[in-house]
């Protein structure tokens, strides 16, 4: 058995969490023969309500769990830490505009940016769940400049299951015979979810999604639309917002980063070195494959016309957010 790695998960007595914390500590993420050391980190007054997470922990009785630290101080939580996973952050209140929940949420990720450079393994794996998830990452990773820009990602992984989800229930075969479906961008509204190049398998042989479809309209717009508001349809039917599905996608996410994808191309918001025309210096969703721990963005893609729009249109919104975020962390 491998000595344990420490993994810390913030806003851990939050919904989110509540899902998560159970799938890092049963194997699921690192693998079943990785043990964990579980920080969780939420601000003071969650910790009684946490103090019940880590009873409940205690109680699923799980081999590769070696031992729990609940904390309210971002320096004792990302001691050491291998993998975090940055999901704390303030809900959108009602009357809040898009600018207010932005730059509340920026100072989060800047602190913890700090406390993550001072005494975090300089090898760690952050993955921001927190919204606005590209930009919070961005800031998290300026403030860390002694961890390698690469280590800092953003969850578009929901969209692309999401996705996935959608094209495989539209052509009638299970959700694994779908791969390759790509998010572009913000994880927010102007994201573009593509299936331009995505394949499935029909009886044992590999077809593209799109002949598989046959219908260009559905692609550019109900099977985009759906997609993106698809974080909306779930809140309006249970009252609050995706967690479940939250938490298995930001395993996945991880999962993948540690253990690798082989061929298969996954999303994740990672810091743009221009590829496919995007500004630089955002943190923008592009389709990677993961080997050895590192990622790679895709290489060689045909943009059409109308992903052209859709990238440009996205990256803008971020470069907007971008220039947001950094009039907070001045002063
Ligand atoms: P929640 O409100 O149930 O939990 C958030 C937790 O974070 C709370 O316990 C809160 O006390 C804690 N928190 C607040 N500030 C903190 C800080 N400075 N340090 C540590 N913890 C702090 O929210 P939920 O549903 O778990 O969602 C968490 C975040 O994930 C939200 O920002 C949400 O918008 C985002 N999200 C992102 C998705 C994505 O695909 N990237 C998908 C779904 C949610």
């Amino acid at each position: 058995m491998a000595a344990p790695i420490k993994v810390v998960v913030t806003g851990a007595a939050g919904q989110i969490a509540y899902s998560l914390l159970y799938q890092i500590a049963s194997g699921a993420v690192f693998g079943p023969e990785q043990p964990v050391y579980l920080h969780l980190l939420d601000i003071a007054p969650m910790m009684g309500v946490l103090e019940g997470v880590v009873m409940e922990l205690a109680d699923c009785a799980l081999p590769l769990l070696t031992g729990v630290l609940p904390t309210a101080n971002p320096e004792e939580a990302f001691k050491d830490v291998a993998a975090a996973f940055l999901v704390g952050a303030m809900p959108r209140r009602e009357g809040m505009e898009r600018k207010d929940l932005l730059s509340a949420n920026v100072r989060i990720f800047k602190e913890q940016g700090q406390a993550l450079d001072k005494v975090a393994r300089k090898d760690v794996k952050v993955l921001v769940v927190g919204n606005p998830a590209n930009t919070n990452a961005l800031i998290c990773s300026k403030y860390a400049p002694s961890i390698p820009k690469e280590n800092f990602t953003a969850m578009t992984r929901l969209d692309q299951n999401r996705a996935q989800s959608q094209l495989a229930a539209k052509i009638g075969v299970p959700v694994q015979d779908v791969k390759n479906v790509i998010i572009w961008g913000n994880h927010s509204s102007t994201q573009f979810p593509d299936a331009s190049n995505a394949l499935v398998k029909i009886n044992g042989a590999e077809k593209p999604v799109p002949a598989a479809i046959n219908d260009d309209e559905y692609l550019k717009t109900t099977f985009v639309s759906t997609v993106q508001k698809r974080g909306a349809a779930v809140i309006a039917a249970r009252k609050m917002s995706s967690a479940l599905s939250a938490a298995k996608a930001a395993s996945d996410h991880m999962r993948d980063w540690f253990l690798g994808t082989g061929d298969r191309w996954v999303s994740m918001g990672v810091v743009s070195d221009g590829s496919y025309g995007t500004p630089r210096d955002i943190v923008f969703s592009f389709p990677v494959t993961v080997s050895n721990g590192k990622w790679k963005i895709v290489e060689g893609l045909t943009i059409s016309d109308f992903a052209r729009q859709m990238l440009d249109n996205t990256g803008k919104e971020l470069a907007e957010e971008k220039q947001d975020a950094l009039d907070v962390c001045k002063d």
